[in-house]
């Protein structure tokens, strides 16, 4: 971000202390969004009259979650007309997953393994957010989760590291492209820093009980890859780390963080995450929950006031240096610098935005997505002509499309099931029925649901989760299908007709049952506004599914957290189990489908992995490669991974790690050599004692499918000095 550092300062000199601390103080907007009354607790909501004393009197920093030409127009006025120093707001939003287009929920869009993606849908929400006057996105999010009873899984990119680092690296670039000062473009915020991800037995907001190497090896370089790649601010997380919450925690947010990575954009607190060190009984006063926070290395605090009520106090005291607070209040200024605030504080507001493309881009996105589980005999894609019986409590609904941080989309703008499928076939061919709720049985429900199929080819059984079952604080104990729904997919059984289940979901769920019930079985999660037609697309065979599960399917909600890159242990599970072996007395230890897992409508064999060569000596790399063939005589695009295991290290290492991978498109029938290199620096892991370590040796190697599929091939990596 290019600052001129001489007007910063300048700038800084002319400020009062009071004038600094409102610089590190940002508030939520005073109005309510349409459907976001849920966002955040109502905390300490000021009246508009308040707030603009505020603004006046340069006490704010800026205004979050509002929107609108006048709203912002207004505020912003006030700013830089009417306070001292015209310093102006900075207005941020959680644009997550789209503004007033909704895209794809972000483990949707990571399910595409496609990080391209992502950067051009992020592009374009940060246009159309931008167009409204916002500056600055709380996104993306880069917590790495292993636990699908965690509600915020939703807005993560899966179990696994190398795939959240791209996508949140990816959609860093997306959101700021090269430079800031283009009024298309939003600041992005990496979040939640650190380990949020690793809420213990997916509680939301609980502890992350975590080992160092684990935090380093594999939750820390997501946030480190959204760092990298420019993201201007950094958000903190709710929960301690080792004892000591995020938002007060000086080893992440000064030593990792600004030392180790070289961060030089501003930190934020979550909601309150600094005052609620109180609650932690980290801090006993708010005095002292100020200062903690401050000398961690929090610069901002969001909607709490802490500093606004402290930092002053503190500063008289003696108890933080004002330089300090300066060094703070730089960063805050640098960035609005960087935004071209100075020189436009209405940047963006009213600039055209084309929504067409963007709904374009939705459709396209939300194709992409969705991971066929199963399709017994090829039902999918329909035959032509076919007659659709499409149950469910989701069949025809509007309100659970989006996904959970659509909060400024306009659920009506968005395209259901029904309409999508109906645009599609028509009237003649279609009949909905919802069947039940999405908890509960409806009267008569299964009755008419039956009738429907009766008259068709195929049921589209459109099942899953509600939009509120996911998301912040929606952590869930049980992660199966509501009772009413298995009733409703058990009766559909018994009418004798192929069965196509719709699944979404904001979360992998226990599904056993229904995936037994079902022929064909495609998770669509929240695909945002273009959800009926893009799906409509692939169950009639316009588009073929390509997305593969960003984490692993659980038969149980007993196995969480299960993911694939568990370490090995000295019993492991064993086909078929047996005694004193990692097992469960009661189901297998496996995942229904594992991470990477999904089908297409054509079908891919993979030849042996192959390494050249068959050492890894000095800075060097080998080429791993495979032949893919398409047996089903349809096109296909294989997500193609590369997995490795480090067979002997001085610490347990996991059973196998994704190092690559690469979504390829197979015509029907072709043969396709697919290359990766590996080199020295992909095989490093934490040393347990702050280090890093590439060990000599022997690793196993799989160009596969999925995290559980095929046999590995093997190279040695020789010490640097090639001895
Ligand atoms: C709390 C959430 O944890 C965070 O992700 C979000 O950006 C803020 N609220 C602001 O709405």
């Amino acid at each position: 971000m290019g600052t001129d550092r001489h007007f910063l300062e300048s700038l800084l000199g002319r400020m009062t202390l009071e004038e600094k601390v409102g610089q590190l103080s940002l508030y939520s907007a005073d109005v309510k969004l349409a459907g976001a009354e849920t966002v955040n607790p109502a905390l300490t909501f000021k009246a508009p009259q308040s707030r603009f004393e505020d603004i006046r009197a340069g006490r704010v920093t800026g205004v979050f979650n509002g929107y609108g030409e006048a709203y912002i127009r207004a505020l912003q006025t006030i700013a830089v007309e009417d306070s001292r120093l015209g310093i102006p707001l900075i207005f941020g939003a959680d644009v997550i997953h789209g503004f007033r287009t909704a895209f794809p929920v972000p483990l949707a869009e990571a399910a595409s393994f496609e990080p391209e993606l992502a950067e051009r849908v992020a592009e374009t929400a940060a246009a159309e957010a931008a167009a409204e006057g916002l500056h600055w996105t709380f996104a993306p999010g880069a917590d790495l989760c292993r636990d699908a009873r965690w509600g915020r899984v939703v807005e993560s990119y899966g179990e696994d590291t190398l795939v959240a680092s791209r996508f949140a690296a990816a959609r860093v670039r997306g959101f700021q492209g090269d430079d800031l000062r283009d009024p298309r473009r939003l600041m992005a915020t990496v979040k939640h820093f650190a380990a949020y991800g690793a809420a213990e037995a997916g509680l939301d907001y609980n502890t992350a009980e975590i080992s160092r190497t684990t935090l380093v090896d594999h939750y820390l370089p997501p946030y480190r890859a959204a760092v990298e790649a420019g993201a201007g601010a950094v958000m903190t997380a709710f929960n301690d780390v080792d004892g000591v919450p995020a938002s007060a925690n000086r080893e992440l947010l000064t030593g990792l963080l600004r030392e180790q990575w070289g961060f030089k954009g501003f930190t934020v607190s979550d909601y309150n995450s600094d005052f609620e060190t109180i609650v932690h009984g980290l801090a006993d006063s708010p005095r002292e929950a100020a200062r903690l926070c401050f000398l961690a290395g929090l610069d901002m605090c969001m909607q709490s006031g802490l500093y606004a009520d402290q930092l002053a106090g503190l500063v008289a005291d003696g108890a933080v240096e004002e330089a300090a607070v300066d060094r703070s209040v730089l960063r805050v200024l640098a960035a609005k610098q960087a935004l071209g605030l100075f020189e436009n504080p209405y940047r963006g507001l009213g600039a055209a935005f084309d929504p067409g493309p963007a709904r374009a881009l939705a459709r396209e996105a939300a194709r992409r997505c969705p991971v066929l589980l199963k399709n017994r005999d090829g039902v999918l894609p329909l035959k032509a002509g076919a007659r659709v019986a499409l149950i469910g409590p989701f069949a025809r609904e509007h309100q659970n499309l989006n996904g959970a941080w659509a909060i400024f989309a306009a659920n009506g703008q968005s395209v259901n099931l029904e309409d999508g499928f109906r645009a599609a076939l028509g009237d003649q061919a279609l009949i909905v029925e919802p069947g039940c709720a999405i908890s509960e049985a409806l009267p008569g429900g299964l009755e008419a649901a039956a009738a429907a199929a009766a008259g068709a080819d195929v049921v589209l059984l459109a099942l899953g989760e509600g939009q509120h079952m996911s998301g912040e604080s929606r952590s869930r104990t049980d992660i199966g299908l509501p009772a009413a729904q298995i009733e409703l997919a058990q009766a559909m059984r018994r009418t004798g007709k192929p069965i196509v289940t719709l699944l979404r979901t904001g979360r992998p769920l226990a599904i056993p049952e229904l995936a037994a019930l079902s022929d064909a079985l495609l998770v669509t999660w929240f695909l945002g506004c273009e959800t009926g037609a893009a799906v409509a697309d692939l169950v009639l065979g316009r588009a073929a599914p390509s997305g593969r599960l960003p984490m692993s399917f659980p038969r149980h909600v007993g196995q969480a957290p299960i993911y694939y890159a568990r370490k090995a242990t000295g019993r492991p599970p064993r086909d078929p189990p047996g005694p004193f072996t990692a097992r469960y007395i009661d189901a297998e230890p496996g995942p229904l489908y594992p991470f990477g897992f999904g089908l297409g409508y054509g079908r891919i064999d993979y030849g042996p992995t192959r390494v050249s060569p068959a050492d890894l000596a000095g800075s060097g790399a080998v080429t791993v490669s495979c032949e893919l063939t398409e047996r089903a005589g349809a096109d296909i695009e294989e997500v193609v991974q590369l997995y490795v295991h480090d067979v002997a290290a001085s610490r347990v290492r996991p059973v196998r790690e994704l190092k690559a991978f690469r979504k390829v498109a197979v015509a029907a029938g072709a043969r396709v050599v697919v290359e990766f290199e590996l080199r020295r620096e992909d095989l490093g892991f934490a040393d347990g004692t702050g280090g890093w370590t590439v060990e000599p040796g022997a690793f196993e190697v799989w160009i596969a499918p999925n995290a559980e599929a095929g046999v590995p091939a093997r190279f040695v990596l020789r010490s640097e000095a090639g001895a």
